[in-house]
C-alpha cells in the first residue's frame, strides 16, 4: 500500500500524519476544502481544492491519483458550535462522509480509516473507556461521528468496504521539528488557550467547573502527543492492508490530567504566571474522559513515545511562538 489520499490533510492533526506519511516514503495526496486548512501546513505530496461532499471532484480526483487507501480527517470539531448549528455537523461529518464512502466506492478504492472520537462514548459509565462501551453522545458533534461509525458497519458488511474507526481522545502538542502545529484561527481547546494565554492573546484562562467529582475538582482528560495519533495511523494503515477487516481503537494513553495540572504545567513550561479564572461549568463536558489504550497496543502493536505532559506542552509552545511570528 503506497498511495494515500488525505482528506482534510492541511488540517491539524491531518498534516502531522501527512508529515510522517511523507518521510516513510508513501505518496500522498492531500485533498481539503481550505475551510481550516493552511496549505503551507502540506509537507508532503499535491494539495487539491475541495470539498468531500464535492461527488464529481472526489471521482476525479480518485481516478487521477487512485489512492489505495483513503484516510479521512476533513470534519468540524467544535463541541459548542455543533450544539448550536447542528445542522452543519450533521451536513459536513456525517452527510459528505456518506457521500465520500460511496463516490470511493464506485470508483473501486475499498479501504478507509475515519477520523472518530471519544465524544462517541458521551459520559462514560466505566472508566477507562473501553471500545466496546456504548455509543452514548452526547452533542451533535459527537453523535454525528457516531452516525457514521453505523454506517460504515453496515457498508462494510454490504459492499466490501474495509476500515479502522480510531477513536480520538485528546490531541494536543505540535511537530518536534516545530515546522506545523496546531493553527486554528479560533482555537478553544484547553493547552491552546492556555498558551495564548501565556502570550498575551488573550486576558486570562477561564477553568470551566471546580466541582466535578475529581480530584480537585476539574475534568480529567487523557491527553495525546499529536506524533503519537499520526504513528497510529500508519500502523492502522498497515494493519487494514495485512487483515484486511473493519475494526475501532481508542487512541489516547490511558491516564488523564485534570484541567488545573494542565494549568500548571503551561505555566511551568511558559515560566508565564498568567491569570486564571474559576467560571461555571461548560455545556456538554463529562467529568472524565480516558481511554483503555490496551488493544491499540495489543493488536497494532502501537508503542508511544510521547506520554509525557511536559514534552506535549512543550512542543505546543515552540510551536505557538513561532507561528504567531509567521
Ligand atoms: N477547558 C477549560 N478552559 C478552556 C478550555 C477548556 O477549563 O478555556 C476545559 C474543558 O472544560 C475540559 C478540558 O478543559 O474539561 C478539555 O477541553 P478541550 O476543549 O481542550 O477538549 P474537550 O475534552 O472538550 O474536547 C476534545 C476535542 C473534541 C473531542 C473530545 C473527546 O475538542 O473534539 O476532546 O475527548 F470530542
Amino acid at each position: 500500500m503506497s498511495r494515500v489520499m488525505v482528506t482534510g490533510g492541511a488540517g491539524y492533526i491531518g498534516s502531522h500524519v501527512v508529515k510522517l506519511l511523507g518521510e516513510y516514503g508513501y505518496d500522498v495526496l492531500v485533498y481539503d476544502d481550505m475551510s481550516n486548512g493552511n496549505p503551507w501546513a502540506v509537507l508532503y505530496g499535491d494539495l487539491v481544492e475541495g470539498n468531500v461532499g464535492d461527488e464529481g471532484k472526489v471521482s476525479k480526483v480518485l481516478k487521477e491519483f487512485s489512492p489505495d487507501i483513503v484516510l479521512h480527517f476533513a470534519a468540524f470539531i467544535q463541541v459548542n458550535e455543533s450544539v448550536n448549528d447542528p445542522i452543519k455537523y450533521y451536513e459536513n461529518n456525517t452527510l459528505n462522509t456518506l457521500r465520500l464512502i460511496k463516490t470511493m466506492l464506485k470508483n473501486g478504492v475499498n479501504k478507509l480509516i475515519f477520523s472518530s472520537t471519544a465524544a462517541v462514548y458521551g459520559i462514560p459509565s466505566d472508566l477507562p473507556v473501553k471500545e466496546e462501551h456504548p455509543l452514548s453522545p452526547i452533542n451533535p458533534y459527537g453523535q454525528s461521528k457516531t452516525f457514521v461509525e453505523l454506517m460504515l458497519k453496515d457498508i462494510s458488511y454490504a459492499m466490501g468496504l474495509k476500515y479502522i474507526s480510531l477513536r480520538y481522545f485528546n490531541v494536543a502538542g505540535a511537530d518536534p521539528e516545530c515546522k506545523i502545529g496546531q493553527a486554528y484561527r479560533e482555537s478553544t481547546h484547553l493547552i491552546t488557550r492556555a498558551l495564548k494565554t501565556a502570550k498575551g492573546e488573550y486576558e486570562k484562562l477561564q477553568i470551566f467547573g471546580t466541582d466535578y467529582p475529581t480530584k480537585d475538582g476539574t475534568c480529567i482528560r487523557d491527553y495525546i502527543h499529536v506524533m503519537d495519533l499520526a504513528e497510529a495511523h500508519i500502523l492502522a494503515m498497515e494493519y487494514l492492508n495485512e487483515y484486511n477487516k473493519g475494526n475501532v481503537f481508542n487512541c489516547g494513553y490511558g491516564h488523564g490530567f485534570t484541567v488545573k495540572e494542565v494549568v500548571d504545567m503551561a505555566k511551568e513550561v511558559t515560566r508565564v504566571d498568567f491569570l486564571v479564572e474559576e467560571t461555571d461549568r461548560r455545556e456538554g463536558d463529562p467529568p472524565e474522559l480516558v481511554a483503555d489504550s490496551s488493544k491499540i497496543k495489543r493488536e497494532l502493536e502501537w508503542k508511544p513515545k510521547y506520554d509525557d505532559l511536559e514534552f506535549i506542552i512543550k512542543t505546543a509552545w515552540e510551536w505557538e511562538k513561532k507561528f504567531s511570528s509567521q
